[in-house]
């Protein structure tokens, strides 16, 4: 028990459930919010970054209808087989097998790397004409030995950027290594929905002119509204709380009179969704955004807790330049008690893809199932401060959830 004397409650202690209940109005959320100024932002600012400045593009609801769209494309021209990471998140692949593809798994390492030689090897047995390659959280492959790897053996590169927006090596952005590119815009940026398709090289034209349908008004006044409440929370816990209860409510009421709107998110892939389209209002805030600002802010957040955990806090800590973390993916041992518990603490940690498609069971190497028990995200977005990452690194060292050491884990998965 602390006992300072407080400003304006003369003699009275501080204690633990004073500072509980301080912290207890933070409110971290997991994704960034939208505020008046960005939805009334001048539009046509110049200089949009890639990939939304890029050629033969198409703009979806989300990224999942584009990797359908350009995979069942390859399919059709006799590019049946795709290699496929081990560790994905599930809708990327439902797409694929959606599309029509058969998949060869690869290795994913603890790191968020490519298990490079074997891939080589599997590149080297033939039967794949497409390797398929997700940057996980913003950290880039090596791409021009992926590129090479390619030529060498005939394989057209497909760049899964959903978690990847304004990531690059350098000044070079991802997505624009390979033949094809999937961006989902709404995972960094504050739209109510989202996806880009890339084409590079091998442009199949009737994808750029594939009619889509809209994604529907209470889809994106309800989306509107959530992200709206984010950014108010943020700033005011307290009354955003109650507002957030009330939104909910309406959205059971919607629910009840069923309404239909076209989730995004965690929410599977609905064949009957791959043709809609993105909604008028992302277009609108995307003209508007201050695209630098937000890659700088994302970069400092990183940067800040990175320097307020200890060193074998997260998969990755490295932060090469041009590379735009989408989260900090800490290494928890316990993930659903520590994300619990953090949530309870106002910050929203997300299970980072606790299980992928059904289709890889038997296929899954230990790498990849490590980091499916062990990664939660933490969110360092753009309406992160300084003061939320030094309440979000006191509550993890409070809770004591960090994974004790890579070592002792290592083991243990060997002997499973
Ligand atoms: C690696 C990856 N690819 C594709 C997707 C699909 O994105 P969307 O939600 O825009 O369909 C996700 C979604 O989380 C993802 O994590």
């Amino acid at each position: 028990m602390t006992s300072l004397a407080q400003p304006g409650t003369p003699n009275r202690a501080v204690t633990d459930d004073d500072s509980l209940t301080r912290d207890a109005l933070m409110y971290l959320p997991a994704w960034q919010g939208l505020g008046l100024r960005e939805m009334w932002a001048d539009s046509g600012k110049e200089g949009l970054p890639f990939p939304l400045n890029a050629p033969n593009t198409t703009y979806f609801h989300t990224a999942r209808s584009a990797i359908y769209h350009i995979v069942r494309e390859l399919v059709n021209s006799g590019r049946h087989v795709v290699l496929m990471p081990d560790y994905h998140m599930g809708n990327e692949v439902r797409a694929v097998l959606y599309a029509g593809a058969q998949i060869v798994w690869y290795p994913v390492t603890r790191e968020f790397g490519i298990d490079m030689a074997v891939l080589r090897r599997l590149c080297r047995e033939g039967g794949a004409q497409v390797l398929f390659v997700i940057h996980y959280a913003g950290w880039p492959h090596p791409m021009d030995q992926l590129n090479a790897l390619c030529a060498e053996h005939g394989l057209l590169l497909v760049e899964d950027c959903a978690l990847a927006l304004l990531s690059g090596v350098d000044a070079r952005s991802v997505g624009t290594y390979g033949d094809y590119a999937i961006f989902c815009l709404y995972k960094t940026l504050p739209l109510p929905d989202g996806g880009v398709l890339v084409q590079k090289r091998h442009v199949f034209d009737d994808l750029t002119r594939l009619p889509l349908q809209r994604s529907g008004r209470m889809f994106v006044a309800g989306r509107i509204a959530e992200l709206g409440l984010e950014r108010f929370r943020i700033r005011y816990p307290r009354v955003g709380r109650r507002l957030f209860d009330v939104k909910q409510g309406i959205g059971r009421f919607l629910n009840a009179l069923r309404v239909e709107r076209i989730p995004v998110g965690d929410t599977g892939f609905n064949p009957s969704h791959v043709n809609v389209g993105m909604s008028s209002w992302s277009r609108r805030v995307l003209t508007g955004l201050d695209y630098e600002s937000i890659r700088r802010r994302r970069r400092e957040n990183f940067i800040a807790l990175r320097e307020q955990l200890p060193a074998q806090a997260a998969v990755r800590t490295d932060l090469p330049p041009g590379v735009c973390p989408l989260f900090f993916p800490l290494l928890v041992a316990d993930k659903s008690g520590a994300s619990r518990a953090l949530r309870q603490r106002g910050v929203m940690a997300t299970e980072l893809w606790n299980e992928g498609d059904p289709s890889v069971a038997g296929h899954e190497g230990e790498d990849a199932r490590f980091l499916r028990r062990h990664v939660l995200e933490l969110p360092i977005h753009q309406d992160i401060t300084n003061p939320h990452i030094e309440y979000m690194a006191r509550q993890v060292g409070k809770l004591n959830v960090l994974l004790p050491s890579s070592s002792t884990i290592r083991a243990e998965y060997q002997t499973a």
